[in-house]
């Protein structure tokens, strides 16, 4: 065998079953994915945050946050919207049928800075596919944090994602879940109003052992920030993930460029302290 044999191309896809699937909203799919390979099933290490790329072959290929935590590894799971050509042939895929997957990419959320800390996770809208990871992540390691708060928000009770596992998480006293919808219906029974009204709620907290993040639609990042600043959380502790389009993951094509930065290489994470400094992040 040649020394070219022999080196693996780690950009090379690579074959994932479709497990499980089921519809979590119109148009909006959970998918549970293992690689083929066993031992590529188990070693695939990431970080709550970071994205995979999705591939079928003939059809294209596109980012999409990794919605499982590292902290259970061998199953990867994604949230997706039916919104174009490779997400409907996604979902037109049959369970034990095969995807292709390359990455992880992106940098994934600052983990080591909320070790320790009060941590305050807000979610609008499809931002919790990805906040998904960090939640489990942290309560699989609750030890290591103080406490937590879990804030959710959709337009409706219709575009509430997870609704069954999010509301058994409300049973548990080591996390204080809160939600909310904008226009609800007879049988909701959470908060009304946008995610931002939510803060009302928080109790005191010390905003030096404070670390938040967001996740949600482009309009919310400015009012949720406003609430965090308010809190006195300092800049460099607030991080949101930033989406951009991508091509290729790997800092190549330029498409996710902003001056020197690639989103896809230095974000999607950011904390508002670097979106100070590159206006266009947001
Ligand atoms: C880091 C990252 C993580 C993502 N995570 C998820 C996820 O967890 N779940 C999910 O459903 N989607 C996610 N997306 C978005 C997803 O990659 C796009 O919707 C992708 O285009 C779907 O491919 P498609 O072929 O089905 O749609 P396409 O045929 O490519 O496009 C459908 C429509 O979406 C528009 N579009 C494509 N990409 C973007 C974008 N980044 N921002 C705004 N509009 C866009 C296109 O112009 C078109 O109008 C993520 C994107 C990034 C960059
Ligand atoms: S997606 Fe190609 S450089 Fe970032």
């Amino acid at each position: 065998m040649s020394m070219l044999e022999t080196i693996e191309n780690p950009f090379k896809p690579k074959a994932a079953r479709i497990v499980r699937q089921y519809d979590l909203i119109k148009d909006h799919r959970f998918f549970q994915l293992r690689h083929i390979d066993m031992k590529k099933a188990m070693s695939f290490s990431y970080n709550p945050g970071q994205f995979i790329m999705l591939s079928i072959p003939g059809v294209g290929e596109s980012p999409f946050s990794i919605s499982s935590t590292p902290s259970r590894p061998g199953i990867l799971e994604l949230g997706v919207r039916k919104v174009g050509i490779l997400s409907d042939a996604f979902f037109q895929k049959k369970d034990n049928e095969v995807v292709y997957i390359r990455g992880p990419y992106g940098n994934g959320f600052k983990l080591d800075q909320m070790v320790n800390r009060n941590l305050i996770i807000v979610a609008g809208g499809l931002g919790v596919i990805s906040l998904r990871s960090i939640l489990y992540y942290v309560l699989d390691n609750r030890d290591q944090f103080k406490q937590i708060f879990f804030l959710y928000g959709t337009r409706t009770p219709d575009e509430f994602l997870f609704k069954t596992e999010f509301f058994q998480l409300k049973q548990r006293d080591d996390i204080k879940c809160l939600y909310t919808v904008d226009k609800p219906n007879a049988k909701w029974t959470e908060n009304v109003g946008v995610v931002t009204k939510l803060f009302e709620k928080l109790p005191k907290l010390d905003p030096l052992e404070t670390t938040a993040v967001v996740v949600g639609p482009p309009v919310m990042y400015k009012f949720v920030i406003d609430e965090f600043l308010k809190l006195k959380i300092p800049k460099n502790q607030i991080q949101l993930s930033l989406e951009r389009r991508m091509k290729c993951g790997i800092g190549k094509c330029g498409h996710c460029a902003i001056e020197h930065l690639y989103t896809c290489m230095d974000g999607p994470v950011f904390t508002y302290w670097d979106t100070l400094h590159f206006r266009e992040l947001i």
